[in-house]
This record gives structure tokens, sequence and C-alpha cells, in this order.
């Protein structure tokens, strides 16, 4: 098997039909709001595209990203990931180890100059020259910016690579910082999530593959389609919220019945992400659906945004316009007045909590 072959031929190697790679095609173009004949559009193209080289480095990271990646039976749309792209260098998934490792990483640059994708999970430790996060001897920042000069493209893969994530929570003792603040001068895609969803990656490769070009991207850098709507917007609990049903325990009545999270700390109102439309595990389940609500892993600094399990609308610290919105979402369900109104604003300046249920007296 060439390593660079077109995907056609990788896919006839492991034995993928084309009415399989058809329906995956049709999965991604709906997923990604693509216009009718999409679809048939993305299977041409990509059966005859040749795998482009990616490069992986992963910096202050968890391997959460990875694992989420590969922690998927074949063939799902997940695991399309794997064929649309020549893995040359990713140091958990790689057989080569030590010096072997490094030269294929420096092969595949030199080879694909200009070409290849880079793909990073993990932020980039700034503090004391980048002493804590180095491999081979060389820090983070100095790796990174290296292959960049390189790269068409950079996918920032998870919400550590995207935003800081976890390991910039505060006090940020490395002094973590997103991809994106270091590199200035090529395409980066953020797709955020911890880890993010799987199918988001296989659907911003397909279409970077078929188009040539990043798609539509939000004010933070992410693909529209897939973070274009919150959680809450497509949440199949939702009708409890706009009718003022909350779970205030985690094994109450409403719990049981399936009533809104959002009592219970749920961030979906102000987190943007695809997992109540795609979900997980092959569209098994997702956070909210398992009982739990969202923590709002895709947004910037959702380590620091107050405990997981306080409602939105308890200002720990002054209400943001998000988290206004929210309150202002759940009194338009549950039919508040100018009293509310009121209610909300004298929290937001004076930092009481203020929940649903006060916004309903
Ligand atoms: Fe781990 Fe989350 Fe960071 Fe991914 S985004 S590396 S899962 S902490
Ligand atoms: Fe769903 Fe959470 Fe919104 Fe309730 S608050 S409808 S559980 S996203
Ligand atoms: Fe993360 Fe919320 Fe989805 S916590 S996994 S964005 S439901």
């Amino acid at each position: 098997m060439n390593e660079h072959d077109t995907l056609g031929e990788r896919l006839a190697q492991q034995g993928i039909s084309r009415r399989a790679f058809l329906k995956f095609c049709a999965a991604i173009a709906s997923m990604m709001a693509l216009p009718p004949g999409a679809a048939t559009a993305i299977a041409e193209t990509l059966v005859k595209t040749t795998r482009p080289s990616a490069i992986w480095l992963s910096f202050q990271e968890c391997t959460g990203c990875t694992e989420s990646l590969t922690r998927s039976d074949t063939p799902t749309l997940e695991n399309m990931i794997f064929n649309m792209i020549s893995l040359d260098y990713h140091e958990t998934l790689q057989a080569a180890s030590g010096y072997g490792a490094e030269k294929s990483r420096e092969d595949a640059m030199k080879k694909f100059y200009g070409k290849y994708l880079l793909l990073v999970d993990g932020s980039i430790p700034l503090r004391d020259g980048g002493v804590y996060s180095t491999v081979a001897g060389r820090t983070n920042l100095d790796v990174l910016q290296e292959v960049a000069k390189g790269a068409a493209a950079i996918i920032a893969v998870g919400t550590c690579s995207s935003f800081g994530g976890i390991p910039e929570a505060k006090p940020n003792p490395t002094g973590a910082v997103p991809v994106s603040d270091i590199i200035k001068d090529k395409p980066i895609i953020n797709v955020s999530g911890c880890p993010p969803i799987p199918v988001v990656i296989t659907g911003v490769l397909a279409h970077y593959l078929t188009f040539g070009k990043l798609p539509a991207l939000d004010d933070l850098g992410r693909p529209k389609s897939f973070y274009g709507e919150s959680i809450h917007d497509r949440c199949y609990r939702r009708p409890f919220y706009d009718q003022g049903k909350f779970a205030k325990t985690f094994d109450d009545e409403g719990a049981r019945n399936g009533w809104c999270l959002f009592e219970l700390g749920c961030k979906g109102p102000i987190t943007h992400n695809a997992c109540a439309t795609t979900k997980w595990n092959g569209g098994t389940s997702f956070p909210i659906e398992s009982g739990h609500g969202c923590l709002g892993c895709s947004e910037p600094h959702f380590w620091d945004g107050g405990s997981f399990y306080a409602p939105l609308s308890t200002p720990t610290s002054p209400l943001n316009l998000a988290t206004e919105a929210v309150v202002a979402g759940a009194a338009v369900g549950a039919a508040v007045t100018i009293a509310n109104r009121m209610k909300k604003n004298t929290a937001k300046s004076e930092h009481q909590t203020a929940t649903v249920a006060d916004l309903e007296k």
C-alpha cells in the first residue's frame, strides 16, 4: 500500500464499498448543511484525491483528543479520518520512536513542504521560555513555529489547542496559550471540545479535501456548520425548558421524567457544539441524554466559568451578555414579567443569586 495513494484506492484496499462511501458522503454533506447534490460532488472529488500528508503535534494535552478519535469501531464516520489523510507523524500512534520518529516528521515536512496539514492537540506553554513542555529536547513553541511554516492549513483539535483549555485554567501556571495566539499567517480552524466530536474533524477534512479550503468559520474560528447553533437550540429537553419544567436534583421526579437540566448547571444555552445532533459513540448519546448537563467544554475558559452544577443565572461573577440571554430565554419560556426582569437586573448589579425559580415567581 502506497502511503499517499488516493482515497478511492485506500477504501478499496480496506474493503469499504462504494455504497458505504456514498452513504458517508451524504452524511457529511447533511451534517455540514451543504446544498443538494453536494454529496455526489464530495464523493467524486474525494475518491480521486491523493491523501495529503498530515503531521500531528501533541503539546500540553491529556491524549483525550486522540483517544476520542481512535475509540471507534470500523467502519464509522469517525474512522474515515484515518483514511482521508496520511498520518506521517503522531507521537502516540506512530510505530517509530526516538530519532526515527523525529526523522519521519522532518522527511514529511521536506517532501510535502507547503502542502501538508498540521493537526495540533494541546496548548503551548510560554512561561519561562516554554520549558514546561518539551519533545525531543525542544519546546512546543519552537516545534510549532517550525512545522507551521510549511503547513497548508492548521487544524486545532480540541479546546486546549483552540482556546487554551484546561492547561490555561487559572492560575495558568505554564502560561498556556492556543495555537492561534502564536501562528498568525496560516489558515487555522478550531475544532473545539474536550475532546471534540470525531465526526466534526472528519467533516472538516472532507470539506477541505473537496473544496480545497476551510469551511465558513464563526468568530471563534470554528466551522459554522457544526458550531453555528448552541446545544440548547437543538436539545431534545428544550420543550421542558420552554415550559419551565426543571429537574432540581439528579434523582428527583423531574430528572426521572427527563426534564430540563438548566437548574443543575447545564451550560447548553451558551455552548456551541454539535453534540445534540451528531451525538457521540456512533450517534448513541450525548451528555444531556445521559442525564448530566453540558459543561460547556467547547467554549473558551470553560474550566473557569464557575461551578459545573450552578445554574447559569447564578452570578458568581457579573453576568455576561450570554448569561443574560439565557435568563431572558428562560424567562420567555416561563412567561416572565417585568418584575422578573427587575429581579434579573438587580441580581446582575448586586451579584445576587437569581435562579429560574426566582424568575418564575
Ligand atoms: Fe485533553 Fe480536553 Fe485538552 Fe483534548 S481538549 S487534550 S481531551 S484536556
Ligand atoms: Fe437542554 Fe440544557 Fe437547554 Fe435544558 S438547559 S434544554 S438540558 S441544553
Ligand atoms: Fe461538551 Fe457540552 Fe457536548 S460538555 S461534549 S459541548 S454536551
